[in-house]
């Protein structure tokens, strides 16, 4: 049993705690705000329900899909908030419970590493010795360097998520996966939305049949999308925005009540004493080796601000993997099947490599099938449109990685992720009986097209 110091309670550090906790070692969590991070306070979980209530405003206006006539439909956007609320509260308490039934001892305040055993802590000056530090600190909205960006109505993802009124229309720059949340999810609450991404399409890093798709989806919706389009300038216009930006031919300007900007993340090493330390870092984040070790013995860091793939439940399991090396349980990280998820309408649920990825790797040896949802029966039944892509290898038929746009998708991932945890084949997913009629039939049936054998297109 040893003492280790946790700095952060996002789900990087809290699940370290718990883990820690469970291992017998004594655990001090130090946090400067509430528990929970960004996720449970200003990320994950507060968009989701902001688009669970979107989805249920849209869902009642187009009840006649299904036959139900509703009239005087309308959304209350202070009830949004309250529910939101709610549910944040709600988790935070969960995670103020789980500290105390796993005898984790919370202390509040912002965290300096002194030295490889001791952490300051600024509100109490108290010095915590420990064995062993995790640093879990998570990161911060990127912002942009552009005249203007400093306005009050120029936010960031944690404002936009703090809203207490609806704007009546909102540009958003940036196009990847927190621009495109916070677009679909305004332009459904009845805000005016156009995306500025710099790229050519937007989520740059997904497959680009998947984007293509999305985008002629928020397009349809009445979301506005300039693509390959550098901001550059914000002005006032009366109590509204002006931006100027250009998409390589002349220069054209919007006029919006907000812009949130959406542009990354940075990771938050600001307050920890990393220099005096001298850590090694990798740019902005700080370097660890497969078992989430720092450059310094008994230092580890987890999550956000490891950087790679930025996401909550990446952070959880680097959590265990450090707390479990720093108590003697070795193993490395493994990130072959991290799922990346997008709570759009209809979601994307990835895991593994894009095609273009697995050709980059395997050259020809890659076989791809495909099935689109206009031939899955609950689809139909659902109003649901997408596709499903499995990607493999062709020696020994490994599946690389899949790709789903669809209903639900954030949740049939895991069929994906569960196969290639197993290293299952494409015939493993073609074989497997599936429930009719389900969406997940839709895997199925791309698992039998990779050798042309769908049954329904
Ligand atoms: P991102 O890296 O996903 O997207 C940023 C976008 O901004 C990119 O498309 C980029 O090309 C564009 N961009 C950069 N500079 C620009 C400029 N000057 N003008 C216009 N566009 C510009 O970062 P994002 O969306 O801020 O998300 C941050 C992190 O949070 C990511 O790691 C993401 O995976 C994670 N996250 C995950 C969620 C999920 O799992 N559903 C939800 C929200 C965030």
């Amino acid at each position: 049993m040893s003492k280790i110091t946790i700095i952060g309670s996002g789900p990087g550090g809290y699940v370290a705690a718990i883990r820690a906790a469970q291992l017998k070692n004594e655990v001090i969590l130090i946090e400067k705000d509430e528990l929970g991070g960004t996720c449970l306070n200003r990320g994950c979980i507060p968009t989701k329900s902001f688009i669970q209530s979107a989805n249920a405003y849209r869902d009642a206006m187009q009840s006649s899909i299904f036959g139900v006539k509703t009239t005087g439909v309308s959304l209350d956007f202070p009830a949004v908030v309250k529910r939101k609320e709610k549910i944040v509260k709600r988790l935070v308490s969960g995670v103020q419970f789980l500290m105390k039934k796993n005898i984790v001892k919370v202390v509040t305040g912002v965290g300096t590493i002194i030295d490889p055993k001791t952490v300051k802590i600024n509100i109490s000056n108290e010095n915590i010795k420990s064995d062993q530090i995790i640093i879990a600190t998570g990161s911060f909205p990127s912002s942009l360097a552009v005249e203007g960006i400093d306005s009050g109505d120029v936010i960031n993802s944690n404002q936009a998520l703090e809203m207490q009124r609806l704007p009546a229309s909102l540009a958003v720059i940036g196009g990847g996966v927190i621009g495109i949340e916070i677009a679909q999810l305004m332009q459904r609450m009845g805000v005016t939305v156009t995306v500025l991404e710099i790229m050519q399409l937007i989520l740059p890093g997904e497959d680009q049949d998947l984007a293509t798709m999305l985008e002629a989806v928020l397009k349809a919706d009445g979301v506005e999308i300039y693509t390959g389009a550098k901001v550059l300038k914000i002005k006032a216009n009366g109590t509204n925005k002006k931006i100027v930006f250009s998409t390589g031919e002349a220069n054209k300007e919007i006029t919006v009540e907000k812009v949130l900007v959406a542009v990354g993340r940075s990771p938050e090493t600001r307050d920890l004493g990393l220099e005096k330390l001298g850590i090694e870092m990798n740019n902005k984040f700080i370097s660890v080796n497969e078992k989430m070790q720092t450059s310094i013995p008994g230092i580890y860091a987890i999550g956000d601000v490891v950087g790679g793939i930025m996401l909550a439940h990446v952070a959880s399991h680097e959590g265990r993997c450090a707390v479990e090396n720093a108590s003697g349980i070795g193993h490395g990280m493994d990130y072959r099947a991290v799922p990346r998820c997008i709570y759009t309408s209809p979601e994307i649920g990835c895991v593994g490599l894009t095609k273009s990825q697995a050709i980059e790797k395997y050259g020809s040896d890659v076989a791809v099938g495909m099935f689109p949802l206009a031939g899955n029966g609950k689809a139909m039944i659902i109003d649901g449109t997408g596709m499903v892509k499995i990607i493999a290898e062709k020696k020994h038929n490994e599946v690389l990685g899949i790709e789903i746009i669809a209903p639900h998708a954030t949740e049939l991932i895991a069929e994906g992720v569960l196969a290639m945890c197993m290293e299952a084949t494409f015939e493993d997913l073609a074989l497997a009986i599936h429930a009719h009629p389900t969406l997940s039939e839709a895997i199925m049936e791309a698992a039998l097209n990779v050798k042309g054998q769908a049954v329904h297109v």
